[in-house]
């Protein structure tokens, strides 16, 4: 039997890292495997990759550039520990998938849609998320946890606030078209209230 997909997403700040432990301590509780992985990385060539792309340089990096070597580290992701995972019978649990492309280099750089969609369906080939959980707060207030970590901002991280008002809208508007898959969750509220929605949703995953 087929294990299920399940990608969480947001923008900086957001508290993926506190919730994915959350989903994943619950998962196996339920006595689910659970492969934790992430994006850009999740192999030793998409993990060279992340350190590409996370890197400040002074030279800057042209968008489709950034857009393919995303890609690129996707490809490898899929081939080798996403589907074989799957095939295994196990939950796939990954930090961010194709939506943060639609909305980082979609929504963010402004990369026409319809080419992020044709780069897509070529790699992905059918395959997508049974859920994703999009983590969704204000920009400032995502900025501030951010400032709070008091590490070193990376190439992402260094963006204006205008940036990720962007890519807030766009993975807001992703939501709103595909509510079955993308789940939104808001996470100005207290973590009890925010696991509670988690939960419910992660239930129903298992009764299905
Ligand atoms: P992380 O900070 O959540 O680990 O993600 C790394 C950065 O990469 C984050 O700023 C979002 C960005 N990113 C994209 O721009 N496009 C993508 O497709 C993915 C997966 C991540």
């Amino acid at each position: 039997m087929n294990g299920k997909f399940i990608s969480i997403e947001g923008i900086e700040g957001a508290g993926k890292s506190t919730q994915l432990s959350f989903i994943r301590d619950f998962l196996e509780q339920q006595g689910i495997t659970v492969r934790v992985t992430r994006e850009p990385g999740g192999t030793e060539l998409g993990e060279q990759i992340r350190q590409l792309l996370l890197t400040p340089r002074d030279t800057g990096m042209s968008h489709d550039a950034e857009l393919l070597l995303m890609f690129a580290a996707r490809a490898e992701h899929i081939e080798q520990v996403i589907k074989p995972a799957l095939a295994r019978g196990e939950w796939v649990l990954c930090d961010r998938f194709v939506d943060a492309t639609f909305a980082y280099q979609g929504g963010g750089r402004g990369i026409e849609r319809a080419r992020i969609e044709a780069i897509s369906d070529w790699t992905l080939k059918g395959l997508q998320t049974d859920i994703t959980f999009l983590f969704d707060l204000p920009v400032e207030q995502g900025q501030a946890r951010v400032i709070k970590r008091q590490q070193e901002k990376d190439r992402f991280e260094q963006e204006k606030a205008a940036f990720f008002q962007l890519i807030r809208d766009c993975y807001l508007e992703r939501a709103a078209s595909e509510p079955s898959r993308i789940k939104v969750i808001d996470s100005s509220r207290d973590i009890a209230a925010i696991q509670d929605q988690l939960k419910a949703i992660l239930a129903e995953m298992l009764a299905a």
